[in-house]
């Protein structure tokens, strides 16, 4: 084995041998670098939305010609008034309310029952030809602002249901382009104002990016209001002719929503400790997810954990034998029981379906009757979406709904009034994302996400987390996905259970960890994402995409004064160092805004920005120093923490203070090509580089 001079950087010569110590296979030069998890953590934030404030100017009215449904029941006072504005139009209104079975009032009017074929009778009895626009107002409801748990299923057959079975019921029947409407209030938190959020509004909505993805001749639009929101207002964004996907009005204003870094505040930093004598309930707590939350909580001290799943594990007395067994997912399961229990867990296996609310009734009593209060609760029971709408098993489509929006709301009716040290809900970047096949997963997880500031709001301290795929456990790697490339890179577990210890210990709710993939964002698109970018991200993806139109071309830089860059990622409290080490990627990326998390590469900079980088570097810290540094220690906080242990500041001094700085002159060719050497991995170190160079001369 070898070991360069930056000790991150070790080369081996394999050998593989068979049982029988004959050599089978060799490998020269096996290099790995050293990578800390903790340092690759810190280096991806937290991602998530909200709600910008962007007023548009809305162009006149569409022309609506063709017929026209129109979901009223509580939506009523906008069904009439939208009524007027387009009766003149070359257009049929039908009215549509939503009751107990379908049936016909009059030529224009119906109601629909809680069975799907209720919606193929209604199209077949307006006559499905000419159909271009859906106004589905049906969950408008200002007098309601809570919902029991008892009435969650009539919310669900207003909104998500009714939407779910209209547009089967369409894709069955007409091959035409459809418009669908779909207004709601206090489907999101928008400015926190609200007096109320609600979880179902938010699935209705949340169907749309998932539908939108998967047949190009439904459109949607999603318009969530408040109730200081006037008519005309609504009006108007409803019959816009330059719609935007999702929009919503607080009092008159319009927001939309966009994607973009959430801070860690030391101010809602709290320590939470777990406890030996708490009682923890993971749900969903034998899948690959749930397991790891275990361990890492037996790890951490808890003592008393339920496991909670519907399937039952196989009698203890043929575990040992199940060991040994190929079925790997099953015997890592009981693997990891062993050795809670090893740890001096007691392990409480229980099998009932979450949203079962006798059931979990029951097992919650128990555990409080003979272990004493819950003190966290940590929600991963969930199924996969899988299927696009139109194929898919509404029995299917139900399984993956009722976990989590059934679940949540057994869970916390049951536990309203427990003092929770944490209530982790689980959910996933797809509630963002939507995509094909995802309807049933989409809407289930945005009804988590609006869950969170719902309970939130009541002073209930519910944490929602929008996991990126997992890439060594779970759903993700059992449907092999885990290494799909998606926006958001997938997460390790260390580094998964060390962002949701910084989300509980930030009190962080609706966040995304991770690290985005910008090749993938400009592959996609920014219009064709269902959010917008907030400016910083945007100005990243424009840096992104530059740093690959111009590859090897200098970026002219504006010239940047210290008290013009704004540095984030942590308090206050940085170092000088980590100041001017800011100030100079500020100076050559061309940025104003800095993470000193986040990866040189991650901010836009290249091999050219590189060696500006280390020359405005070797300026004010001359020789400590060089350019793999850059790519080793690749953000502002690793990069300042390296220059301050070479100058002996701070920590210890360093034993490796030899620098490694080249004892001839490099000429910026030297540097071009021992960089592009470095970049395409045709040299593994910096000395390798330079000999090279040497060797070239
Ligand atoms: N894995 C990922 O990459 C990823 C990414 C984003 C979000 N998530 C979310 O994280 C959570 C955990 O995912 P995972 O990867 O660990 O999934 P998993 O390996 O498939 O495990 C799911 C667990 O949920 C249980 N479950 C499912 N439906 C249930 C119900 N109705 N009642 C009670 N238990 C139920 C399953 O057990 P039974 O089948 O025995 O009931 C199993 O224990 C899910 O909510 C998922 O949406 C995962």
């Amino acid at each position: 084995m070898t070991k360069d001079n930056n000790t991150e950087v070790f080369t081996f010569r394999v050998s593989l041998v068979d049982t029988s110590g004959n050599v089978i296979a060799e490998a020269e030069e096996v290099t790995l670098r050293q990578i800390s998890k903790m340092n690759e953590f810190k280096k991806n934030a937290f991602y998530g939305t909200n709600w910008m404030l962007q007023p548009a100017t809305i162009q006149k009215t569409q022309n609506v010609q063709g017929n026209v449904l129109v979901f009223c029941d509580q939506g009523e006072y906008y069904a009439r008034a939208l009524a007027e504005q387009i009766q003149h139009q070359d257009s049929r209104l039908f009215f549509v309310s939503i009751g107990k079975k379908f049936s016909q009032i009059d030529a224009t009017q119906f109601t629909v029952g809680e069975d799907e074929e209720d919606y193929d009778k209604l199209l077949a009895a307006i006559g499905v030809n000419n159909l271009c626009s859906v106004y589905h107002f049906s969950t408008v409801n200002f007098t309601r602002t809570d919902v029991s748990a008892e009435r969650y299923g009539e919310e669900l057959h207003q909104g998500l249901y009714s939407v779910v079975y209209l547009t089967r019921a369409i894709l069955r029947t007409i091959r035409d382009s459809v418009e669908f409407v779909l207004l709601t209030d206090y489907a999101h938190e928008v400015t926190g104002e609200e007096a109320c959020i609600k979880p179902a509004n938010a699935a209705f909505l949340a169907v749309a990016k998932s539908t939108a993805t998967e047949y190009p001749n439904l459109r949607y639009r999603c318009i969530d209001i408040d109730e200081a929101t006037d008519m005309e207002t609504v009006l108007d964004e409803v019959l816009t002719e330059n719609p935007t996907f999702r929009v919503a009005y607080r009092n008159n204003q319009r927001f939309t929503e966009a994607l973009t870094v959430i801070e860690q505040k030391q101010e809602s930093m709290r320590e939470m400790e777990i406890k030996q004598t708490g009682v923890y309930l993971i749900t969903g707590g034998t899948g690959g997810l749930g397991l790891q939350m275990a361990i890492d909580l037996g790890n951490r001290g808890a003592r008393t954990i339920c496991l909670l799943a519907r399937k039952a594990l196989p009698d203890r007395s043929t575990w040992q034998t199940l060991l040994s067994n190929r079925d790997r997912k099953l015997s890592t399961l009981i693997e990891s029981i062993l050795y809670l229990e090893n740890l001096g867990c007691t392990v409480l296996l229980r099998y009932t379906d979450v949203s079962d609310r006798v059931q979990m009734e029951s097992i919650l009593s128990e555990l409080k009757e003979a272990y004493g209060p819950i003190n966290g609760i940590i929600h991963c029971a969930g199924m996969a979406g899988d299927g696009f709408l139109f194929n898919k098993n509404m029995n299917t489509f139900r399984d993956v709904v009722r976990p989590k929006i059934n679940g949540t709301v057994v869970l916390d009716a049951l536990t309203r009034g427990e003092k929770l040290d944490f209530f982790i809900l689980f959910s996933s970047m797809t509630s963002l994302l939507g995509g094909p096949g995802q309807s049933d997963y989409t809407a289930a997880n945005a009804f988590l996400d609006a869950y969170a500031p719902y309970l939130r709001k009541k002073g209930i301290p519910v944490q929602t987390v929008n996991w990126p795929g997992w890439s060594e456990v779970g759903m993700a790697v059992d449907y092999q996905v885990a290494d799909a490339v998606t926006l958001f890179r997938s997460l390790e577990t260390e580094v998964a259970i060390q962002a949701l210890n910084e989300i509980i210990k930030y009190d962080l709710s609706n966040v995304i960890p991770g690290q985005i993939n910008y090749d993938i964002l400009q592959q996609i698109g920014e219009n064709n994402l269902p959010f917008r970018l907030s400016p910083w991200l945007k100005k990243n993806l424009d840096r992104h995409i530059s740093r690959h139109n111009t590859q090897k071309k200098q970026v002219a830089k504006q010239t940047i004064a210290p008290e013009d860059i704004h540095i984030i990622g942590k308090n206050d409290n940085y170092t000088t160092t980590e100041n001017e080490v800011a100030f100079r990627y500020a100076v050559v990326l061309d940025l104003r805004e800095i993470d000193i998390y986040e990866s040189f590469n991650s901010l836009g900079g290249d091999s050219i920005h590189a060696m500006e980088l280390l020359k405005e570097i070797n300026a004010i810290y001359p020789r400590t120093i060089d350019i793999t540094d850059i790519f080793t220690h690749s953000s502002v906080e690793e990069l300042a923490g390296l220059i301050d242990k070479k100058r002996g500041i701070g920590k210890e001094q360093s034993d490796d203070k030899a620098v490694i700085v080249p004892d001839y002159k490099l000429s910026d060719d030297d540097i071009m090509s021992m960089l592009d050497n470095v970049e395409k991995g045709n040299v593994s170190s910096f000395d390798e580089a330079i000999k090279v160079i040497k060797s070239n001369k």
